[in-house]
């Protein structure tokens, strides 16, 4: 794009005052939502850059974003003349993006990283969609990403939230972005890229659902809603994107579709039966997290100790674990299936010595066992229907795990057999890999399972712009 001049800018009267037609007639905010949706589904997926390389071998990073060339191309325009004015705090940001989304095109292109700083970890290997991609992007994350995190509510039910637990990564991730030691935290909300609601969607239901006599979701959505209107009355924000740059746990879209339709859930339950949207949305895995530790043990067997071919212990929570149980409870001794283990046995070292750790959905579809399969070198077996895995916009799944829809748990032993040693030692090793990033620290570490959660936010914030206001400027 060619940079402007003064006097070119005169010549250039018309076209903005064109422009600024096409603004006042199509930028209603409703056609802003639109143009949001579009770029959700437009821009940066990695699968989709996988399969096009071709393509973006030979473009140039406004072909591989034909959504954002129009109006990106005018705001370009604009902001590269500075001479005349300041840069609004938004264009600055936006700018940003526009580096970061660069940058990973080029690392996509050349197959090689751009860092100023030495690299800890190197992504390489098919445990990933695109390693450039997600290599370079988790590098201009780190360089760039900046959350604000609201201020407004009072504990217990905002700023804090249970640590221990199968659902403590929600209290983890909200004393993470709380602690104000993070790198990711903006001091400004002005020089934010995303905004986090710190809501517990924990404490609500333990506090606000005491005695708990109902599931009914009306006060959660009443407390969220509340909450939200509070930031959006305060702060221009949340309208000037419709939420579309904000994250926070509760999935409340039901209370209002239109006013909740853009905002990203940040969830363990990703279940897309239940208006989880994988585009928009964010799924994050349980931990176990027990008291003063910060995940499940670390137990690493070789292959050879492994004499179990699958292993599950548990209730009969949901109907695909009533399903699991009633075909294989203690029924086989290849494929251990149990609903309550013998108090003598170790848990974790029977998942330990498993080839494979079977990882059914309870009441919810995401389960705690994952992370903990990881964590012995177990390849998980995932049995559920309609579960978005989490971080699966970077990690390729199919390369660590198998996956077994409901239906098929009758043939679950035949699945597991017809995996051939070849195969189960390369998923196996993948799982050493993966389980890096499912690995909790405090303070966070690169490529840990706080980072991914904050980099599936930062892909989504990736893939749309938000438009400055323009018209104040021409006007
Ligand atoms: C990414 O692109 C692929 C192929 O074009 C498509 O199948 C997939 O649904 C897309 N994913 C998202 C998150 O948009
Ligand atoms: C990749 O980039 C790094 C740092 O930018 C550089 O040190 C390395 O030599 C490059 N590797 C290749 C194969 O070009
Ligand atoms: C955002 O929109 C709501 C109505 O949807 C309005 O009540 C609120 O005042 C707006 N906030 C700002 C800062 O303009
Ligand atoms: C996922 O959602 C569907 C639709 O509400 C529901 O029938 C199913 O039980 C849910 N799955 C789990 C494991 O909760």
């Amino acid at each position: 794009m060619a940079a402007l001049n003064c006097s070119t800018k005169i010549s250039l009267i018309p076209a903005l005052i064109f422009l600024l037609l096409l603004l006042i007639f199509h930028l209603s905010p409703l056609n802003l939502q639109n143009n949001l949706t579009n770029f959700l589904y437009s821009s940066i997926n990695y699968t989709h850059i996988k399969t096009n390389h071709e393509n973006l071998l030979s473009s140039s990073s406004a072909a591989a974003f034909p959504a954002l060339k129009s109006i990106g191309g005018n705001l370009a325009t604009v902001t590269s003349n500075r001479h005349k004015r300041k840069r609004s705090s938004l264009e600055r940001v936006e700018d940003d993006l526009a580096r970061a989304r660069a940058a990973i095109y080029e690392a996509i292109r050349s197959h090689n990283y751009s860092s100023t700083k030495p690299q800890t970890y190197i992504p390489r290997g098919d445990v990933y969609r695109n390693a450039y991609a997600f290599h370079q992007s988790h590098i201009e994350m780190e360089k760039r990403f900046k959350v604000w995190v609201y201020k407004e509510g009072e504990l217990p039910l905002i700023h804090v939230g249970p640590v221990n637990n199968i659902y403590g990564i929600e209290g983890q991730f909200i004393d993470e972005m709380e602690s104000g030691s993070s790198n990711f935290l903006a001091n400004h909300p002005d020089e934010a890229h995303a905004f986090f609601l710190p809501i517990s969607i924990v404490n609500i239901v333990s506090f606000l659902y005491k005695p708990l006599v109902t599931y009914s979701r009306d006060q959660l959505q009443r407390f969220v809603m509340d909450y939200v209107g509070i930031v959006a009355n305060k702060y221009p924000y949340w309208n000037r994107s419709d939420g579309a740059d904000h994250f926070s746990a509760p999935e409340i879209s039901r209370a209002n579709p239109e006013l909740y339709k853009n905002f990203i859930r940040v969830l363990c339950n990703a279940n897309t039966s239940e208006r989880f949207q994988p585009q928009r949305d964010v799924s994050i895995p349980e931990i176990n997290i027990p008291k003063g530790k910060l995940g499940p043990p670390n137990l690493q067997f070789s292959t050879k100790q492994r004499p179990i071919l699958a292993f599950f212990a548990g209730g009969a929570h949901g109907y695909i674990r009533k399903s699991l149980l009633k075909h294989w409870k203690d029924k086989d001794e290849e494929i251990q299936v149990h609903e309550y283990l013998p108090k003598k046995e170790d848990y974790f070292k029977l998942m330990g010595r498993s080839k494979f750790c079977l990882c059914p959905s309870g009441y919810e579809v995401a389960s705690p066992r994952v992370v903990t399969a990881f964590h012995v070198g177990c390849v998980p077996v995932m049995i559920s229907d309609h579960y978005a895995l989490p971080f699966s916009d970077v990690l390729d799944w199919s390369k660590f795990s198998v996956d077994i829809p409901s239906e098929k748990i009758p043939e679950i032993k035949e699945i597991l057999r017809g995996i051939s040693d070849k195969k189960y030692l390369e998923m196996q090793k993948n799982v050493q890999q993966v389980s890096k990033h499912f690995v909790m620290n405090r303070p966070a570490e690169p490529f840990d399972v706080i980072h991914m959660l904050l980099h599936s936010v930062w892909l989504r914030r990736l893939n749309f712009r938000l438009l400055p206001i323009l018209i104040s400027w021409l006007l």
